[in-house]
This record gives C-alpha cells, structure tokens and sequence, in this order.
C-alpha cells in the first residue's frame, strides 16, 4: 500500500483537514479517513457501502467497468479453463498456484477430511424433512463448532489453518446430506478415490441400490461452477464472515453467519430466482410483455440474474457459465432446451433496451447457473447450497487474511442517529 498523494477536505467558512490517500497495486485509490471523526467530530455516511472500501485485500480484483475477475492475479478465464477447483482453493488460500507436490498433499489433506463426525447424522435427523436444505446448511455448519471444538483457538495458525481444511473438506459432504434428508435417501458416504467434486456429485445422486457412474463433462462443469463462485471480494456475505469474525467468532460460527446472508434473493438465491422467472415466462413469445413489466417501476418485477453492484459489464463468470451451459446441454442432448433457448432471447432483448443500457445492467452468473445446475439434475432448493459449498473457500481465506492483519480490529459502523432527541419516560397511567 503506497501513501504518497493526499486529500483536503474544504469546509465553507474555509478552514481544511488533509487525509492521506492510499494505493493499491491497482484498481482505485481510497481515502484513509480513519482519523476524521477524531479531526472534525463527523462520521462520514454511506449505507449500502456505495464508496467504502471495508479493508484491504490480496486476494480478489474486480474490474466492474470492464467486466474483470482476478483470483491473487490470475483472470478467472484462465483459471476456468486450466485448473480444477481444489488448485484454485490453494490459490486462495496461499496466494500462489501449487507446484505437483503442493498439489497432492492438499488434495490428499482435503480428500482425507471430507467424511464428518458420525453423531453429526443424528444432528440432521432434528430437521423436519421439508425444510429449506438452506436453513438446515445454516444450523449444521453453525453447529460444526460442537463437533471440531479442538480447532477453534483463532489466534493459533495451526488451528486456524485445520477449520480451513475441515471446512472446505466436509462441506461437499453436509450439502449431500443436506439434499439426501430432505429426499428421505440415506446418506452416502464420500469416496477417497474419486475427485473433489466426483465425489460431491456422488455423494448427492447415488442411491444404495445401484452403481453411480459419474459423467466426466458433467463433474467438469461443476467443477467449474465451483471455481467461478469461489471468491468475489467484499460481497454482502464475505462481509458478513469478516464482520462476524472481526469479534473473534470461530470459523464455524462465521461461516454459518456467511450462508445465513447468501440465501437471500439479492445475492445467493438470484439463480433460483432467475430460473423461477424463467419458468414463469414459460415462452419466448412472452419476453415483450415480461421486459415491459420489468421496466415498470411499479410492478415491483425485477429481471433477475441481471445487474450488479460492481459490474457495469458483462460479468465474466456469466460468460463461462454461458459457454458451460452449451457444453452441459449439448452433452445431455438437450441442445433444444426450452429454457435455456429463453434465456439467450431474453438476454438478446435485455441488452438492446435502453432502460437496461442506460442502466448498464447486464445478466450476472446467476443468470445461466441455474439452467446447468437444473440439467445437472440439482434441484432449485439445493441452488444456494451449492454457491455456499463454492464459496466457503473464499470466505475462510478472507478470514484468514483478516485475522492475520496486524491492523484488524472488531467492525463497528457508526450511524446517523434520525431517532427522537432525549426525553423523560412517562409513567404508565399517564401515557
Ligand atoms: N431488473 C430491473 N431493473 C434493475 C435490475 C434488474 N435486475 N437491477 C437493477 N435495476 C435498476 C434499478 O431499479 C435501478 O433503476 P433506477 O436507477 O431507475 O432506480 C438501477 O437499475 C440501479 O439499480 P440498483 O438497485 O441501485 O443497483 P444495486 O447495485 O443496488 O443492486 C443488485 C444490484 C441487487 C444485484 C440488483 O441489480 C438486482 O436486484 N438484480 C437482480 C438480482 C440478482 O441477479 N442478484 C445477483 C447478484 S450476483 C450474486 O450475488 C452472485
């Protein structure tokens, strides 16, 4: 971080207060404002975090206006196409690529932790079988701090280092068991012969009463799924993780914390929704009537998988997914498919209206993860499950980054406080 240019804040009768202004290795400066309240007696006020940077961060770069990605440097395209989903779990773990030997031994350390503590079975059997197999994710990841409770000394690196492993190691297993349960299938225990996500895809679709072979494009493309959800810098539930962590939560409590926030519809639960829209349109003779709707401010109707906060380009992953989707449906020979063929029609009209031009709005990853994931044989309901499994590597290594900065401190915003000025309570009979 270089801090060699400055800002002055000008106030109208005149009198100045300069703040330093720091520079990344790219992407904009910030203005270090940490002393303001102490110079000026003045917070500074930005819900929704529009122009607030919360930290600093080696890990992940977003380009909005030019619909960048990088993961430690590397663009996500390369990425995508060159790596499989535990070398990019290293990355961001570790900053850099593992060379062969790196790779085994994380690979094996992974593979070898991925079963979980057998009580933890009887913790899934609480859960009604209806539940959201999001809420039951939530409490089950929140209650791995009761079943890992020799890891949990956040200011040890080994300990740390051991919930990052277990973490990224069992959570292919809880969201199989997630979906089993809720599907009155038994569980099925994982296999340390097959990949990361072979594995995961068998632990979700086999059933002991036949064999389950495994379709390589199939694993492939949720391998990549996994990658292009891996990190995404200070999103609403890496935020969410680093401000639970900041108080010196354990891992497992931050983590469940993570999920907690992603399963809302603005952020985690967009693909689901995305697909639900799609099946409400049902046909591409219905696009017009649905893009008019959208643009009525009144109907309250979003399109969603469209627009971000930070892209004001096309999203990188959404191009991969789009790539990825081809391939998957061209693989299960559903070339024709009904909603995927929607989709590119409603994609084609979204990005020549100008409400969505002038907006710069265009579609999100989730706007073509749900139709792989619908043609993977993932039901809708397991969608934000999945992102959480994808995601959890990223939120552990932002933990880990945080809790390692010798500048860290608990998150505490302050606020505006609009409320009523202080006045004296009334007692009961006189109100
Ligand atoms: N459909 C229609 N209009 C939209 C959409 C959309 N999907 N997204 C934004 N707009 C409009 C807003 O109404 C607003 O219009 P206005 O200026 O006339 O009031 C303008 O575009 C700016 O939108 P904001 O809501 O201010 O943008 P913000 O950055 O706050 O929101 C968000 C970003 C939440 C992602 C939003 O675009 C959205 O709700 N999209 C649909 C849900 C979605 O796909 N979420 C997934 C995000 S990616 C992820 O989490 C992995």
């Amino acid at each position: 971080m270089s801090a060699n240019k400055k800002a002055t804040l000008t106030y109208a009768d005149g009198k100045t207060t300069e703040f330093p202004v720091l520079g990344g290795s790219i992407g904009p400066d910030v203005i270090d404002i940490r002393t303001l309240y102490g110079k000026t007696g003045m917070f500074t006020y930005d819900p929704g975090f529009l122009s607030t940077a919360s930290c600093s961060s080696k890990i992940t770069y977003i380009d909005g206006d030019e619909g960048v990605l990088l993961y430690r440097g590397y663009p996500i395209e390369q990425l995508a196409q060159h790596c499989d989903f535990l070398e990019v779990c290293y990355l961001l773990l570790n900053g850099e690529l593992p060379n062969a030997p790196q790779n085994k031994n994380f690979v094996d350390v992974i593979t070898r932790h991925t079963m979980v503590h057998d009580q933890m079975t009887r913790f899934f059997q609480g859960f009604r079988r209806d539940a959201h197999p999001m809420a039951v994710l939530v409490g089950t990841v929140g209650a791995m701090s009761a079943f890992y409770h020799d890891s949990l000394d956040i200011n040890n690196p080994e300990h740390r280092k051991v919930s990052a492993m277990r973490l990224i190691a069992k959570l292919p297993t809880m969201v199989a068991m997630a979906y089993k349960y809720n599907m009155g299938q038994p569980f099925v225990y994982p296999r340390n012969d097959l990949s990361y996500t072979a594995n995961f895809m068998r632990m979700m679709f086999a059933v002991p009463a036949e064999d389950y072979k495994g379709n390589p494009v199939l694993v492939r493309a949720l391998d990549r799924i996994f990658i292009l959800h891996a990190d995404h810098e200070q999103n609403a539930s890496t935020s969410t993780v680093r401000l639970s962590g900041s108080s010196g939560a354990n891992p497992f409590a931050c983590i469940a914390a993570g999920i907690a926030c992603l399963w809302g519809p603005a952020h985690g639960g967009a693909n689901e929704a995305a697909l639900n829209m799609l099946e409400q349109i049902g046909d591409a003779s219905k696009v017009g009537e649905f893009i008019a709707k959208v643009k009525d401010k009144n109907s309250g109707v979003k399109l969603m998988g469209f627009g971000h906060r930070v892209y004001k380009n096309y999203d990188p992953r959404a191009k991969l997914m789009r790539e990825t989707c081809h391939e998957v449906l061209n693989a299960l020979g559903l070339h024709n498919d009904r909603l995927f063929k929607l989709a590119i029609a409603l994609e084609k009209i979204a990005l020549e209206d100008d409400y969505f031009v002038q907006r710069k709005l265009y579609p999100n990853v989730d706007f073509y993860s749900g139709i792989v994931q619908r043609a993977l044989g993932i039901p809708t309901s397991m969608f934000t499950c999945i992102f959480s499994l994808a995601r959890t590597v990223g939120w552990i290594a932002q933990w880990q980054e945080m809790i390692a900065d010798p500048e860290y401190k608990i998150g505490r915003p302050r606020q505006l406080y609009d409320g009523a000025p202080r006045r004296d309570l009334v007692p009961m009979d006189k109100r």
